[in-house]
């Protein structure tokens, strides 16, 4: 039997003006996936016959990366992530059952994050019609906290290079790490799911319909850029209260860009009275928001009565690995 873990990811900085080249800023967190593998006389997801067809993150790694042809498999999903929501779930699946495949494949073998991190990046990109940035992959592989980039950022360790053709031309990026201080321990994210799943296309191309309606809007970009660079500044030496105050700017910004809701909007408040800072996390539209906050318990309750559900996290959880 092999088993594996891989977190899910939280958007701290940058969503939307990572797609124009900007950087992003993303920790993982204590909840993901969990994926079981075992030989068995036949092919099962969760106890029922496996259908490759509605599953092309599983099929792909079996496929075309693994090109296994080994015995049959069961196998076991347990993800403690809401699911498309922002919290790069299926990113989180692809790289737990990559590295789960990998231990049942090599027994004994160590994974290589760098490796799984690249096979869920195209797992993702074939699962969405070639579109895919690698921050949830590579957040969930590598763990800790993760800036993507165009180009790379000061106060940063590169760890790879990722590239993509997608239907709107080539595409690259620079992955890197950021050591967060080890004297983080007060520091809590909570995220609260509104319960309307995120549509990450639709909010992309929104932005840029509304970029080319309102080229002024390119300023808001830039100042989100800067924003990030500063929240992830402050995040480096642990200034929370800086890192507070740069989500909540963030989140302003995004306002302008038209990707927050009234679901989001009715969280964010709930959860300011109580937190540092807080803001929309991911695409927007729905899905989730993020605060950082000393007083979780509080946090959450308050998500909770607004009518959200909550889920309280450390900040940069270790990456994929074996069970
Ligand atoms: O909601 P998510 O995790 O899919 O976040 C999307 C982040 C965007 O910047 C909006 C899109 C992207 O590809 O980076």
């Amino acid at each position: 039997m092999a088993k594996a873990f891989a977190p899910g990811k939280c958007i701290l900085f940058g969503e939307h003006a990572v797609v124009y080249g900007h950087p992003a800023v993303a920790v993982a967190i204590d909840s993901g996936v969990e994926v079981t593998i075992e030989e068995s006389d036949r092919w099962t997801l969760e106890g029922i016959p496996f259908d490759s067809a509605r599953h092309p993150h599983i099929s792909h790694i079996l496929d075309e990366v693994f090109l296994y042809d080994g015995s049959s498999l069961r196998m076991e999903v347990n993800s403690g992530l809401f699911s498309a929501a922002g919290l790069g779930s299926s990113a989180a699946l692809s790289n737990a059952m990559g590295a789960a495949l990998h231990s049942h494949t090599k027994p004994g073998e160590p994974i290589d994050r760098v490796e799984l991190a690249r096979m869920g990046h195209s797992a993702e990109a074939r699962a969405q019609q070639g579109r895919a940035s690698p921050t949830d992959t590579a957040t969930s592989a590598l763990g800790g906290c993760v800036v993507v980039s165009g180009e790379q950022v000061e106060g940063t360790r590169h760890v790879f290079d990722a590239s993509l053709s997608t239907p709107e031309g080539d595409r690259s990026w620079s992955v890197n790490v950021v050591d967060l201080p080890s004297d983080m321990e007060e520091a809590w994210l909570v995220i609260g799911f509104t319960g309307e799943v995120s549509p990450t296309g639709r909010m992309v191309a929104g932005v840029a319909q509304l970029l080319k309606e309102k080229p002024e809007l390119e300023t808001e970009m830039d100042a989100i850029a800067t924003i990030t660079r500063a929240g992830l500044t402050a995040l480096s030496v642990g200034n929370l209260d800086a890192v507070g105050m740069a989500m909540d700017a963030c989140h302003e910004k995004l306002q302008l860009l038209g990707v927050s809701s009234p679901s989001l909007e009715a969280l964010v408040e709930a959860a300011r009275p109580h937190a540092l800072g807080a803001k929309l996390t991911g695409a927007g539209g729905g899905g989730c928001m993020v605060a950082l906050t000393r007083e979780p318990q509080r946090v959450a309750e308050a998500i909770e009565v607004a009518g959200g559900r909550s889920l309280i996290s450390g900040l940069g959880a270790p990456g994929v690995h074996l069970l």
